[in-house]
């Protein structure tokens, strides 16, 4: 089972790397914060206070993968009330189990997982083979935010978006549970001024490189 996380800010192509690796391996793509979003977006319909710790925990543990709609949780609005409902310990615990099983058994009999998030190589994964963290410049992330937006559909304003985006940076690398860290044996990459094919070529190159020296490792192990 081989088991990728890449973890960053938002907007620093976290998510975009993560699906197009799993695509080219043909591994499980778990992205980690569609959970956290899930969760408020389900608390905001159900009226749910953003403050109830104990409502939230229920609706996260009962919070089936299979309903993850990405289209439906895009929008920033969620995004920031998903890192208010993410600063909560016992919310994270709730998720803690969902997404280690997947990471080791993913859906589909798929032969490895690649997460995505703020916490997948330092909390989720420790022990995950490669690592990833991402980081781009602030105005780059929230440029990159807006023509996702728009693309979808949205109406996207950049001033409003960087403001966002910024106050969900600091909330999310300054909580006191699982904040957004670079692990220690991580691959970082500034993907301010790379394309997305660059990005891929550089992860996949590590991914396929480590995949080699376990396999060369476990025929060593064999003889
Ligand atoms: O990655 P995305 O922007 O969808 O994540 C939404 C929010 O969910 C983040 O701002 C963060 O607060 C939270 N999150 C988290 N841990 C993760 C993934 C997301 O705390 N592993």
């Amino acid at each position: 089972m081989m088991i990728i996380t890449i973890d960053g800010p938002a907007g620093s192509g976290k998510g975009t790397l993560a699906r197009r690796l799993a695509e080219d391996l043909g591994f499980y793509h778990l992205d980690t914060g569609l959970l956290y979003r899930s969760v408020a977006y389900t608390a905001l319909h159900q009226g749910v206070d953003l403050t109830d710790e104990d409502a939230l925990v229920a609706l996260a543990a009962d919070m089936p993968l299979t309903q993850l709609n990405k289209t439906l949780l895009a929008g920033e609005g969620i995004g920031r009330a998903a890192s208010d409902v993410a600063k909560m310990p016992r919310v994270r615990v709730a998720l803690l189990d969902v997404q280690r099983r997947t990471a080791h058994r993913p859906p589909g009999g798929k032969p490895g997982c690649v997460l995505d998030g703020r916490d997948t190589g330092t909390i989720i994964c420790p022990d995950a083979p490669v690592k990833f963290f991402l980081t781009a410049d602030l105005q780059e992330r929230a440029r990159r935010r807006c023509d996702e937006l728009t693309a979808a559909g949205d109406a996207a304003d950049f001033e409003t978006i960087l403001s966002m985006l910024r106050q969900r940076d600091e909330q999310d690398a300054g909580r006191a549970v699982a904040p957004l860290r670079c692990a220690a044996d991580a691959h970082t990459l500034d993907t301010t001024h790379l394309t997305v094919e660059e990005i891929l070529f550089f992860a996949k190159t590590i991914a396929r490189d480590t995949m080699t020296l376990q396999r060369l490792d476990v025929c060593e192990g064999a003889a």
